[in-house]
């Protein structure tokens, strides 16, 4: 069996290039000895897989692929068009969207993650007040809240589209949702997702999150401050501005939590960095009740997001992501990752 190659989406002005965001990490493994091809994930999100791994050689073996986010069903035509050519995505289709969505990983990760519940929407209608009163309900009725989809949030619309003050308010959940929905527009992912607000270490240092006035002004701390990676931030398509793990508009939303970023590779931690939202900041988690759960959810390549809880009691899972499609902080040392996952 021949060593893993790596796939990357190419650069839609130059197909024989990787896509600038991922050119970085192409050079890091070529240094490495590493294979790797390209793929038009323009045409993966037109559906049109076949087309999109036309430049992958046939019977290459096995691949992993980094690169900008696939929904789920995308993915799986994506593996079978690889199949059709003889290669196979070490990351099945299946074991892609427990990781990638929220309701996969949930069931292993319940108890170390804030409680969630979800509904899923199809093509974009909002959740009806039934709908959401019943999800309020399940997720305990009271104080504040997230809203997200199966795989990202609008972190960057902090009050507009990401954070409940309170579930007793029917009113705002219907609103923040309603608005989510609304600019999540075709790229929903799933579902609604309503998740309990946790207070986390900020990386400002600063504990309090829920009131208004300090969540302000770390907004205005974090636009001066934490930036996202640029290429990702500067990319102008839709699909690509909500197409990577964390890859945003640039600007830090109200209220982030201090997050590590822990990559694993069949159950073991192979790079442990911040969250690529605050490059250089120190993460240093425990991960002594984050490993058992990674191998029990039995996908080989996943990411975590862990945020240490602001009073210093323990180390809370924000969440879970599929290795292949998660952003890697500006300057990080990716070679041993890499190393990594051309051995495997
Ligand atoms: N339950 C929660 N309690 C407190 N803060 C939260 C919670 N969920 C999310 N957050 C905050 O909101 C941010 C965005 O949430 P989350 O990471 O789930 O969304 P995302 O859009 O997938 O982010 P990413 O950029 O990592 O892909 C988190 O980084 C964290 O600061
Ligand atoms: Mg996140």
């Amino acid at each position: 069996m021949p060593a893993p190659a790596l796939l990357f989406p190419a650069d839609p002005l130059n197909p024989h290039r990787p896509d600038p965001h991922f050119a970085w990490e192409a050079r890091v493994l070529r240094g490495l000895g590493g294979e790797q091809y390209l793929v038009d994930h323009d045409a993966l999100l037109a559906g049109q897989a076949e087309e999109a791994v036309r430049r992958v050689p046939r019977d290459c073996g096995p691949l992993w692929y980094r690169g900008w986010m696939i929904p789920s069903a995308g993915y799986a035509d994506f593996a079978r068009a690889l199949a059709g050519r003889g290669a196979h995505l070490l990351t099945s289709a299946a074991g892609y969207a427990s990781a990638h969505e929220l309701p996969g990983w949930y069931g292993v990760f319940e108890g170390a993650t804030p409680p969630s519940v979800w509904i899923p929407v199809r093509s974009a209608a909002r959740p009806g007040p039934e709908e959401l009163a019943a999800a309020v309900e399940r997720l305990g009725g009271h104080g504040p809240a997230i809203v997200k989809d199966y795989v990202k949030s609008r972190k960057h619309e902090w009050h507009e589209a990401c954070y409940v003050p309170d579930l007793t308010d029917l009113a705002a959940v219907a609103r923040v949702v309603a608005r989510f929905v609304e600019l999540q527009g075709e790229y929903l992912a799933g579902g609604v997702v309503l998740r309990r607000y946790e207070e986390f270490a900020r990386f400002d240092g600063v504990a309090r999150a829920g009131d208004r006035g300090s969540a302000e002004a770390r907004h205005r701390n974090g636009q001066g401050g934490a930036r996202n990676g640029g290429a990702a931030a500067s990319r102008s398509t839709a699909s690509r501005s909500a197409a990577s793990r964390s890859a945003g508009n640039g600007r830090a939303p109200a209220a982030r939590a201090l997050e590590a970023r822990v990559w694993w590779l069949d159950g073991e931690p192979v790079l442990v960095g911040p969250h690529p939202d605050m490059p250089g900041q120190p993460a240093e988690p425990d991960l002594t009740e984050v490993r058992p759960l990674v191998r029990a959810l039995g996908c080989r390549f996943v990411t975590t997001d862990l945020a240490s809880r602001a009073d210093g009691s323990g180390w809370r899972v924000v969440e879970v992501g599929d290795g292949q499609v998660s952003d890697l902080p500006r300057g990080i040392d990716a070679s041993g990752l890499l190393t990594s996952l051309i051995a495997a």
